[in-house]
């Protein structure tokens, strides 16, 4: 083999998904606020607080009878038919005289090109053969908020990366969740950012639309990372597009450690005061109609605009104007006394 060809072998093995199209995409944010419809729903000021994306149909309770792509008049994700939401933890900075910082979120380079997103997150819906598209009112929940022992996380399925470049566009590492890549979140003064993966389980029970843990109807299947997922199991024997969720964190503002806490703990936490054991994301389906089945049977590819399932791609001045106002009201920039959570919970 001409080394120019083995490069280039070695180049794609690195890509998510090389054998086949996907769609990714980025989404800018659309609100930060003590929500979660999913795990509380009708609750303001949550126990923790959340960076939420897509359609600004968003609401402290969300009927899962509702045509969100109906009731949606914009969404912060690239796809004008998606109107989905999308929402993880926000990750804080701990300064050693006690207050925190929000971490901000930037815009993904990598292999298949750059993503602009205004303070959200890229995702990616990877398909591996033939695929069963998420139903209306599906929904579904990826790690657990109250964990706290890294072993109980498959790293080949949630992650965190050192991002040493300070350009999001110079790729580091290889395959998302593999080599180097940890559960819990790097503490090191050369991590510019720290890039945060969440891959969904990609077997369904073919049923149910949600289960009482948001987990259960749901299950992965052989293999690990963003592959599109291998064969399911019996008791969930439908196959899923791979959800899959990047973060970038720019911790670049942090690094001097002159600010760490003394006492040697991690300065960066989720807004649960917990690491990356505890990582997690939240997934509500909200495409149009057959939007999403249409664009995984076509083959779609990344952000661009797709014909043969309606699919249309907004600019990014276009996804990052869409936004909504904090439901659950109270300061969540700047240096913070105290990370907003607690017991100021009001039923809404
Ligand atoms: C949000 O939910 C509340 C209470 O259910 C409702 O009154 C309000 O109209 C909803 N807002 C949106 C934007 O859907
Ligand atoms: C902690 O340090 C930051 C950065 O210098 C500063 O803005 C903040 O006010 C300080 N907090 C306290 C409680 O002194
Ligand atoms: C990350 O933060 C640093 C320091 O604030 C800033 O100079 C840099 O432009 C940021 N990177 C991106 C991609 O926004």
């Amino acid at each position: 083999m001409q080394w120019a060809t083995l490069a280039a072998a070695a180049l794609l093995a690195q890509n998510v998904a090389a054998q086949g199209n996907m769609l990714r995409f980025a989404c800018s944010q659309l609100v930060v606020e003590r929500t979660d419809p999913l795990v509380n729903p009708g609750m303001k000021f949550t126990p923790h607080l959340h960076q939420i994306v897509g359609g600004n149909s968003f609401n402290v309770t969300m009927d899962p009878a509702m045509d969100m792509a109906a009731a949606s008049t914009c969404t912060s994700c690239t796809f004008k038919e998606d109107t989905s939401n999308y929402w993880t933890a926000v990750m804080f900075f701990h300064h050693k005289n006690g207050s925190y910082h929000r971490v901000r979120q930037v815009g993904n380079g990598g292999p298949q090109g750059k993503l602009v997103n205004k303070g959200g997150l890229d995702v990616y819906y990877i398909p591996s053969g033939k695929v069963t598209a998420f139903k209306k009112g599906f929904r579904m929940l990826a790690g657990s908020a109250t964990n706290t022992a890294d072993s109980k996380v498959s790293k080949g399925n949630i992650c965190h990366r050192c991002w040493t470049s300070t350009n999001e566009d110079n790729f580091v590492g290889s395959a998302p969740c593999s080599g180097s890549d940890t559960v819990a979140i790097p503490m090191d003064p050369k991590c510019k950012m720290i890039r945060q993966t969440i891959i969904f389980p990609t077997c369904w029970d073919g049923k149910n639309l949600d289960s009482p843990d948001h987990a259960s109807h749901v299950a992965y299947g052989q293999g690990s990372g963003a592959t599109g997922g291998g064969a399911c199991p019996s008791t969930h024997p439908t196959k899923l597009p791979q959800v899959m969720y990047e973060l970038m964190w720019n911790v670049t503002e942090f690094s001097d450690k002159s600010m760490w806490p003394t006492d040697g703990s991690n300065p960066f936490v989720y807004s649960m005061n917990l690491g990356g054991a505890a990582a997690h994301g939240d997934y509500v389906f909200g495409w149009k109609d057959n939007s999403l089945q249409l664009a995984m049977d076509n083959n779609c590819n990344l952000n661009k605009d797709c014909p043969k399932a309606g699919l249309h791609a907004q600019t990014d001045a276009q996804y990052s104007a869409c936004n909504k106002k904090q439901q659950a009201v109270e300061d969540v920039e700047g240096w913070l006394k105290e990370l907003p959570m607690g017991d100021k919970a009001i039923k809404a």
